[in-house]
């Protein structure tokens, strides 16, 4: 389809685009509508810049994909004023710890993960605070058919308390008593995925293996599990399968948690940072013919 109402730019070959010729404040047309969903399908984290929109025009948008829902498992975040389906995700100057600094996809450990999370800038630090995307279908086709193959047949457990550490070592920036209070909060929230599923949209088979909330492949030991797990989160994060975005104030980003890892960096220390987001549902991943 050749767009008749947006210019698409893409960031890098697997994934990362910007979207110009739209403002979000509007209602969106149907044929604008279809033009960035079919965008949002091709590289999996589309970009908006220099958007003013309400919160209430933030929830407009993110509709049009899907239902979005109060997040209760981001039940350390606060509420965006009145709007119960609004988070802000907010990084004050003496936080030890940004919120998402690893690769993961939203919400991986639990058995309906949302299809897709909006973040729109409003409060940004000096430098630093950019966020790096991950292709899962690029890292899939990267492998070689005998891996693919064998991945087809394993599942993979993730398990929610891996992002605050592991094996009794706290994750940088976690204090001993927020691991221990980490571990007993989230007791029991895991999930098991197939390690490779099929994109409900696009069909595209992807590699569903988060770097860090991945525990083990179901039916093996996390010894065991622990350096195909490393191996493949290498092939994930090589840098030629990411992008990087630069937000500025009034940057919107939409990212499908079906095709694409990301990564908040920490590199803004003291400094503040806020973001609101929606999380949005939608069509899971499939399993393949060849799943387990
Ligand atoms: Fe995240």
């Amino acid at each position: 389809m050749k767009n008749q109402t947006i210019t698409v730019r893409p960031l890098s070959a697997h994934t990362g685009a910007e979207i110009t010729g739209v403002d979000l404040a509007q209602p969106l047309s149907d044929q604008t509508y279809l033009e960035i969903r079919e965008t949002f399908n091709q590289w999996g984290a589309i970009f908006f810049r220099d958007q003013d929109i309400t919160p209430t025009q933030q929830l407009e948008f993110a509709r049009r994909f899907g239902n979005v829902t109060p997040d209760d498992y981001a039940s350390n975040l606060p509420l965006v004023d009145g709007y119960e389906e609004l988070k802000e995700i907010v990084r004050k100057p003496d936080d030890p710890r940004n919120v998402g600094g690893f690769w993961h996809m939203d919400k991986c450990f639990m058995p309906d993960p949302d299809m897709a999370s909006l973040l729109y800038a409003k409060e940004l630090p000096p430098y630093g605070g950019d966020t790096m995307f991950a292709h899962l279908g690029a890292a899939f086709d990267a492998l070689s058919p005998g891996l693919q193959a064998t991945l087809e047949t394993l599942s993979t457990v993730l398990i929610k308390s891996r992002a605050y550490g592991d094996g009794g070592t706290p994750a940088p920036g976690v204090t001993a008593e927020g691991y221990a209070e980490a571990l007993e909060k989230f007791a029991g929230i895991e999930a098991t995925h197939p390690a490779v599923a099929r994109h409900p949209e696009t069909g595209r088979k992807v590699l569903f293996v988060g770097p860090v909330y991945s525990d083990r492949f179901a039916g093996w030991t996390r010894e065991e599990s622990l350096p195909l797990l490393d191996y493949l989160s290498g092939i994930l994060t090589r840098p030629e399968h990411t992008c990087r975005f630069r937000w500025e104030e009034g940057s919107l980003a939409m990212w499908d948690n079906r095709a694409v890892a990301h990564y908040a960096l920490d590199d803004y220390p003291g400094h503040r940072r806020s973001m609101h987001r929606v999380t949005i549902q939608g069509p899971w991943l499939e399993p393949t013919s060849a799943a387990a």
